[in-house]
């Protein structure tokens, strides 16, 4: 039986899919540049990215040579449109269909390099789940978190048995750990999408850096990416909203 979070991943995943892979997204103009900084060698490595989604980073990744990529997201049809995409590439990453809170039960393979991006929001239990994470990170292994930023998902409205937020429930609540339910900003706009509510979670900056330190690993970066420097003359509006509420919060972890 399907969970709340993977139908509604189910049904958003062509309008996501559209929405990321435009060459103007939030991700390739602001993430992934940041990423590929703090990005370590692939070459010969084993890389597995959590919540691959429709395969965005797992092909990126493929273009630095690791040995295996790893791509494993709870939801059917971002897997499919991952696994298309790999088929008209002649691509060699894996896609499995799995639920990152079961990462304790994965079977005894290690990888060199583990990612997730924007996903862990998705998760209830951080502690839990950094425990797993470096359990199966190769020693010396890295990984890459890039998670939506605290501060965004502060104003995520509070989530009250589906019902539709208005406009004013937009609010930073940052100590409030209430279950989220956010509208997709692509999703607003789609009426083929009946359920436009997406459920997730709001971890504060204590959340996820004590659920690190407790699990062991290092530290190695923090980054809070800016948006293009471009924008402030070519797009002041997204430019601005993007100054005042960060979208990303991406760490560099080590074991
Ligand atoms: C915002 S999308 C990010 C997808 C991809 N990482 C990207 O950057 O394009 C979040 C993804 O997390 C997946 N997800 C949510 N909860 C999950 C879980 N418990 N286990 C695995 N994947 C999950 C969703 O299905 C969705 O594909």
């Amino acid at each position: 039986m399907k969970n709340e979070i993977e139908k509604n991943w189910d049904e958003m995943s062509e309008a996501y899919e559209n929405f990321t892979e435009a060459e103007d997204s939030y991700s390739y103009a602001i993430e992934w540049p940041c990423i590929q900084k703090i990005l370590p060698k692939l070459d010969g490595k084993r890389v597995l990215d959590l919540g691959c989604g429709t395969g965005r980073f797992s092909f990126l990744f493929e273009n630095e040579n690791p040995l295996s990529i790893l791509g494993a997201d709870i939801s059917e049809q971002m897997l499919n449109i991952a696994k298309n995409k790999a088929m008209k590439r002649s691509s060699k990453v894996e896609f499995i269909q799995y639920d990152i809170n079961d990462l304790n039960t994965y079977n005894n393979e290690r990888f060199d390099f583990i990612f997730s991006s924007t996903t862990f929001h998705y998760i209830k239990d951080l502690n839990g789940l950094f425990n797993n994470i470096y359990n199966i990170l190769e020693e010396k292994g890295t990984c890459i978190v890039s998670l939506m930023h605290p501060v965004y998902t502060a104003q995520y409205p509070i989530d009250k048995n589906g019902a539709f937020p208005s406009d004013d429930e937009w609010v930073v609540r940052y100590l409030d750990k209430s279950t989220r339910a956010y509208i997709q900003p692509w999703i607003e706009y789609n009426d083929n999408i009946n359920n436009y509510l997406s459920t997730s979670y709001h971890h504060t900056v204590s959340d996820y850096f004590n659920a690190i330190i407790n699990a062991g690993f290092t530290i190695e970066k923090v980054e809070e990416p800016f948006p293009p420097e471009e924008w402030e003359k070519t797009c002041y509006g997204r430019y601005n909203s993007f100054i005042e509420t960060p979208s990303y919060m991406i760490l560099k972890l080590s074991k």
